[in-house]
């Protein structure tokens, strides 16, 4: 083996990538032996030799054959070095050979199939959807041209400066006890959840909240409820869980279930958007919502209340949370700072009745540990402050306009054409489409011409009910609403001939 040449070779193919001379040797060598150039069994040469030859420091040689020998790549007998014999190996799943020396591996199939995951897996497989990179109406993304990262940064900065050598370690089960009581405050004076702080569990955003509930508050085959149509978030979560889950029609009213669906699928979990019904974006009414919580006390049912964008009401504040209607309702509250603040950010709550909390603290300390205490304390800050509450007035202006400007465009293009439901909270509408359309084709032409307006169809959690699209506008300036209303109005025009 001509190392030089070997070395060399490795050096000029990654020009431009700053890696140490010690990293470089042995991520030449971790691909010669991954790629069969230096064969099993084969010995290496003396660490000193070597480094002579490649004109290196011995010590770049010696951190090479360690790190490679901690992977099992190399094994050392007394004083010599030489290639562990490996598992063979799939040869185009091996990184691009150097043109040394052709190698036939014995090919094996490195990456399960997709018959190999478990049916629970399975039904969250990614299904290819055009519309995920495109942005004008993408629906549940928040203005994020507009968040204020100047004064955010000062927060993680802050909170950085401040951290503990304790809070570098695993954190609480349940998270920062700063963030909790941060949010029970905002929670019981914004929303009227009634909580304390031990109530509320930090989660990585509420995906995680849904997955944990799914699988906590349920058992494989018990029945789950889910507005129909209804979020897709919660219906995987629900699935994956191995769940019942059964579509419940909406009203004007929200969740509609009859007498039928009480008596013969009595659910372990009712999964509800109260504050505005996901997709459609009806309120759900104060009665309704008595007459759930009613139920569900009588038959021992759970109800998972997603608040996912309850801060943007248009009209006056927001309505008071289903959890805080009743003392000791059967409610686990739901919260996300994805759309307040932003998604990647992946911090969520869930505020869990009192009786469930040790159990869950129990569960989280086992299966999820906590960390990232630096972000939670700059977030607990950011709330403390007033900092959150000046961003959300803001919002809430910026949200207000931008939907007056949607809804005006739709009025003017195509206001004989569709009917539009929901705007008076969130952070998109829906437009419902006439019958002899299919909101499936015109939501594929319109992701075409780069909008994103998924069809209501797909959003089915049993029978298709709803012929429509949704339109979420947070990320459209107002001067270019009409503009897009116009392309997709064309679309829609076309489509009725
Ligand atoms: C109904 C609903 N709930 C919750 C979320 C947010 O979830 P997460 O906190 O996981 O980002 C979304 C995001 O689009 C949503 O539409």
């Amino acid at each position: 083996m001509d190392y030089q040449l070997l070395f060399n070779r490795y050096k000029s193919q990654h020009i431009g990538r700053k890696q140490t001379q010690q990293r470089l040797l042995y991520n030449c060598l971790r691909e010669a032996i991954l790629s069969g150039q230096l064969l099993a069994g084969a010995q290496l040469m003396g660490s000193r030799s070597l480094a002579q030859e490649l004109k290196v420091a011995r010590n770049t040689v010696l951190y090479a054959y360690e790190h490679l020998a901690t992977e099992g790549l190399l094994q050392t007998r007394g004083r010599q070095t030489f290639v562990q014999h490996l598992a063979p190996i799939k040869a185009e799943a091996v990184i691009a050979p150097l043109n040394l020396a052709p190698v036939t591996l014995e090919p094996v199939t490195l990456r399960p199939a997709a018959s190999a995951l478990s049916p629970r897996a399975q039904c969250s497989q990614l299904q290819p959807d055009s519309s995920e990179n495109l942005i004008a109406f993408m629906p549940g993304v928040p203005a994020l041209a507009e968040f204020p990262i100047h004064v955010w940064r000062r927060y993680v900065e802050r909170a950085w400066r401040q951290i503990t050598y304790r809070q570098l370690d695993y954190g609480e089960a349940a998270g920062e006890p700063e963030l909790r009581a941060a949010i029970a405050e905002h929670l019981t004076s914004t929303r009227g959840v009634r909580c304390s702080a031990e109530q509320v569990f930090i989660t990585d955003g509420t995906q995680q909240s849904l997955d944990l509930c799914a699988h906590a508050l349920a058992s494989a085959g018990d029945c789950a409820w889910i507005e129909n149509p209804g979020y897709t978030g919660a219906y995987q979560a629900l699935k994956a869980a191995e769940l019942n889950v059964r579509g419940i029609a909406v009203d004007e009213q929200g969740m509609a279930p009859s007498a039928e669906d009480w008596a013969q699928h009595s659910p372990k979990l009712i999964y509800l958007t109260p504050s505005h019904q996901f997709p459609l974006g009806s309120v759900m009414s104060v009665e309704r919502r008595m007459a759930l919580i009613e139920s569900a006390k009588a038959r021992g049912a759970i109800i998972i209340e997603d608040d996912y964008d309850s801060e943007f009401r248009r009209d006056g504040s927001p309505l008071p949370a289903m959890q805080g209607l009743v003392e000791d309702a059967p409610v686990v509250h739901l919260g996300t700072f994805s759309k307040t603040l932003f998604p990647a950010l992946r911090i969520g709550f869930m505020v869990l009745p009192k009786g469930l909390v040790a159990p869950i603290t129990a569960m989280m300390h086992d299966l999820f540990p906590r960390g990232r205490s630096a972000d939670q304390l700059a977030l607990a800050e950011f709330l403390r402050s007033g900092q959150f509450a000046i961003h959300l007035r803001k919002m809430r202006r910026l949200y207000a306009a931008r939907r007056d400007a949607l809804v005006a465009a739709i009025e003017k293009h195509l206001g004989d054409s569709v009917t539009i439901c929901g705007g008076s909270s969130g952070i998109h509408i829906t437009i419902e489409l006439p019958e002899s359309l299919v909101d499936a084709d015109i939501s594929k032409a319109a992701a075409a011409k780069n909008i994103a307006v998924p069809a209501l169809s797909k959003l089915a959690t049993g029978p298709v009910l709803r012929n429509g699209l949704m339109l979420g506008y947070a990320q459209v300036p107002e001067q270019d609403m009409e503009r897009y209303i116009l392309v997709l109005a064309g679309i829609i025009k076309r489509a009725m001939g």
